[in-house]
């Protein structure tokens, strides 16, 4: 067999000078590939060296072995200053100021009614209340009939109702969880019940279609008004975090007896007499009572066995009071401006 021609000194020329032309990695992967590749001009050259006589081999062995080993050193400077040519050029382009001002990352807020709705709850947890929940589609038993108000009483009219195709109704308050609760649950107990309640009005700067309440309930063998004034009381003073003068007037629900509403001293005048309190120096707050007999009776509760005082509070009002907040339809409005306030 005819061996070819090795010329090393060739070789290394054309390798040399071809690595130095290289501009980019790629290209020089490809140089590297023609010669020192598996099929590559050099590595054929080392593969045909048992092919010739002893005395050659061994002087060619050693030249091109030491031109494999000098073109490995040329390709690694090569690929370095290749790569430190790449990354320089993406230096240049991506210049950072580090002096920018940064962005401000931006931060969610919890609603108004969610703070107050939580504060509620903190208040009356450190009394020894539990925190109930129930549907806000409701029976007309549960909404109505079981709190004492039939049919065709005209206290009935005190909530205009939604009435849905399914049967059911919108609940108007958070009441009805005080029978469901009871029926299930023997005395005694403490709760209250946070929850949305709807009603089918126009709405105006203290008018809202849907409104959120949060119902109070404590049965025992042995509770009173007394008993009722004590924990409204601390819930007032822990809530607007002062001293809080507040009153009970009579009021009629037919799901109490006796029944009445708290007024609280209002919190924008401190009682002297304001536009908010229309100059009267009280706001009321809550409606309230002692659970009426028949409450119990539809609760399967024997009504001589049990006392037990009831309230609702609105919580819109509670946090229109405790932010100085003059427009109730303004907590559903979506509106940013007012909601990043909190
Ligand atoms: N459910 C009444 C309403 O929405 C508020 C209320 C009044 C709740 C007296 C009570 C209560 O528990 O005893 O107008």
């Amino acid at each position: 067999m005819k061996m070819p021609k090795i010329n090393l000194r060739v070789l290394k020329n054309q390798t040399q000078k071809e690595i130095e032309k290289a501009e980019n990695l790629k290209e020089l992967d490809e140089i590297f590939k023609k010669y020192l590749g598996k099929r590559g001009e050099l590595t054929q050259v080392l593969r045909l060296l048992e092919k010739l006589p002893k005395t050659k081999r061994v002087k060619i062995g050693r030249e091109a072995n030491e031109l494999k080993n000098f073109l490995r050193t040329a390709f690694d400077q090569k690929a370095q200053e290749l790569k430190e040519k790449a990354q320089k050029k993406i230096e240049e382009k991506e210049w950072i100021d580090i002096t920018a001002p940064g962005k401000k990352p931006v931060l969610g807020h919890l609603h108004p009614l969610t703070l107050v709705k939580r504060e509620v709850e903190e208040i009356f947890g450190s009394m020894g209340f539990s925190v109930v929940e129930g549907p806000e589609m409701e029976t007309e038993w549960y909404n109505f009939d079981a709190l004492n108000i039939p049919q065709d009483h005209p206290a009935r009219d005190l909530w205009d109702t939604f009435y849905l195709k399914n049967g059911l109704i919108l609940r108007t308050h958070t009441s009805p969880v005080q029978v469901r609760y009871m029926e299930r649950n023997n005395p005694p107990f403490r709760i209250i019940v946070p929850g949305n309640v709807f009603r089918h009005e126009a709405t105006d700067p203290s008018h809202e279609f849907q409104l959120y309440q949060v119902e109070g309930l404590m049965v025992d063998k042995d509770v009173s008004v007394a008993n009722f004034k004590a924990v409204v009381g601390e819930f007032f003073r822990k809530f607007f975090k002062k001293e809080v003068k507040f009153r009970l007037r009579p009021d009629f629900f037919p799901f109490t007896e006796p029944s009445f509403d708290i007024g609280i001293s209002c919190v924008m005048c401190d009682g002297k007499g304001c536009s908010v309190c229309k100059e009267e120096g009280f706001l009321e707050v809550a409606g309230a009572g002692m659970v009426h007999p028949n409450v119990f009776k539809n609760s399967k509760l024997i009504p001589k066995d049990w006392q037990g005082w009831a309230f609702g509070f609105g919580l819109e009002r509670l946090a229109m009071l405790k932010y100085k907040i003059n427009d109730i339809r303004l907590f559903r409005s979506g509106d940013l401006r007012f909601l990043n306030q909190f």
